[in-house]
């Protein structure tokens, strides 16, 4: 194959290198095109631009293939713990016992946060949402840390606030649940695993033991590891252009997690369960919603349908789907929404709409079903989400960083009025 395109452009030749990844997949590289040529390209929505080249996750999109690091979703999602995969995401390869040890302890030496921390939540109104108060909370915590401010930091202290970060999300996730109901905050008990420690942090009382349930932890492992990296995506390209002006890494995760929010995003998985509810209430008729959804004058879409990469289906989906029933039996639940989700399923999936466009279900279509089962209210589903895509949005600012890479600032082709003399206000 050519190594080069070639562009011709107003009676001009150019030739553009072309970049191969690991899968073959090619870039054109157009970083001279506009010294060359004056041109820039236009590509709204990046459906057809690289931002970066990267070694953290490999995606295809048509075949369904998700591979952090060379590995498998499915296998790590079937036989690593979240901790692992973190530790594979950004340090580039899984940890032996030794490092896995250690990643541990030390990132159990950081779950407490500073009390004062607990006044931020006095100045928000009841019913705040969760989204909110995890992008101030993240943010905050460069205020308590001001030294991650310098970003010509050694490594080592780096990676200090990354093992904070890590560290202190369960522990603030778990105490934005806690005010959201009014009960007191339950603290880290540093005895315990990740998922174990953040499971009691949510659901123990204060005033009762709390019993584990290793079936409900072994979901959140699952559903967290399934969520931890998914290349450039739009949460983690809010990341590294964040990043690029050389913001401190507080800043960068809470812009992502703003990112993540939206309900084309990560906030998709509460829409998807609002969505499954309003269908119940509405007595069930999956076909009814189908046809809204393909009705182009109603703004309605089936949420937890369509991806802009994956055109089969998103392979997380298909874990989350299998563990689905399998969890909801082993916890002895029988949720008619699932049924409701498993119908819209197979009438999408046979409608020529869906067919056509290849909207199969994402990641976000079970994953609320099975965070309802344990006991999280809607709100904090995305929350959720963002604590499991942490060790990606890290490693994403990692890689950008050390490859030294330039401030991100997109060019654009401007279309609004040409120069034109001031008019003073009494001429107007
Ligand atoms: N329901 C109905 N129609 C849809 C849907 C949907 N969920 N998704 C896409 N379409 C249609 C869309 O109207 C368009 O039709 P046409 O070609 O006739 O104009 C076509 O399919 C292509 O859609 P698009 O909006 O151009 O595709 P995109 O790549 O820009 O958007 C998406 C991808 C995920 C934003 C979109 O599929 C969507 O809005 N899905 C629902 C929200 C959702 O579930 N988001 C979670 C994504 S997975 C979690 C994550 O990683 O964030």
């Amino acid at each position: 194959m050519s190594q080069t395109a070639r562009l011709s452009l107003q009676g001009k030749e150019v030739e553009l290198p072309l970049v191969v990844g690991t899968e073959n997949e090619v870039g054109i590289d157009i970083s001279k095109l506009r010294s060359e040529t004056g041109a820039v390209t236009l590509d709204v929505g990046y459906k057809n631009t690289g931002a970066t080249t990267s070694a953290i996750t490999y995606l295809d999109g048509e075949k369904g293939i998700l591979r952090h690091r060379g590995y498998s979703i499915e296998d790590l999602a079937g036989k690593s713990s979240f901790l692992e995969v973190a530790y594979l995401l950004i340090n580039g390869k899984l940890p032996n016992k030794q490092e896995l040890a250690e990643w541990e302890n030390d990132i159990r030496r950081h779950t407490l946060v500073n009390e004062d921390m607990q006044n931020i939540f006095k100045s928000w109104p009841t019913g705040s949402h969760p989204m909110g108060q995890l992008t101030a909370m993240i943010s905050s915590l460069s205020s308590f840390y001001p030294s991650s401010l310098n970003p010509n930091r050694t490594s080592e202290a780096q990676g200090r606030t990354i093992k904070r970060l890590i560290a202190k999300m369960p522990t603030i996730v778990a105490m934005i649940y806690k005010k959201s109901i009014g009960h007191p905050v339950i603290y880290p008990n540093n005895n315990l695993d990740y998922v174990d420690n953040f499971m009691n942090m949510t659901f123990k009382h204060v005033t009762e033991d709390y019993i584990q349930d290793p079936v409900v932890n072994e979901a959140m492992n699952k559903l967290l590891i399934l969520h931890a990296d998914h290349e450039q995506n739009c949460s983690a390209s809010t990341v590294r252009i964040v990043g690029s002006s050389h913001a401190n890494l507080y800043a960068c995760i809470s812009a992502g997690i703003a990112a993540l929010w939206g309900p084309l995003h990560g906030g998709a998985n509460q829409k998807v369960l609002e969505m499954l509810n309003s269908i119940k209430d509405d007595g069930g008729n999956a076909a009814k919603f189908i046809e809204k959804a393909k009705d182009k004058d109603d703004p309605f879409r089936l949420m937890g349908f369509g991806h802009r990469v994956y055109k089969n289906y998103d392979p997380r989906a298909k874990i989350i789907k299998k563990s689905c029933d399998d969890i909801l039996n082993k916890m002895g639940v029988n949720d008619p929404i699932l049924e409701i989700a498993k119908k819209l399923e197979e009438a999408a999936l046979a409608d020529d709409y869906f067919v056509e466009r290849k909207l199969f279900p994402n990641v976000d279509f079970y994953s609320g079903i099975i965070y309802r089962a344990i006991g999280f209210p809607v709100e904090m589903f995305t929350v959720l989400f963002a604590m499991g895509r942490l060790p990606g949005w890290i490693a994403q600012w990692k890689e950008m960083r050390e490859e030294n890479q330039a401030i991100g600032r997109p060019r654009q082709i401007y279309t609004g009025e040409p120069a034109r003399p001031f008019v003073p206000l009494d001429q107007r």
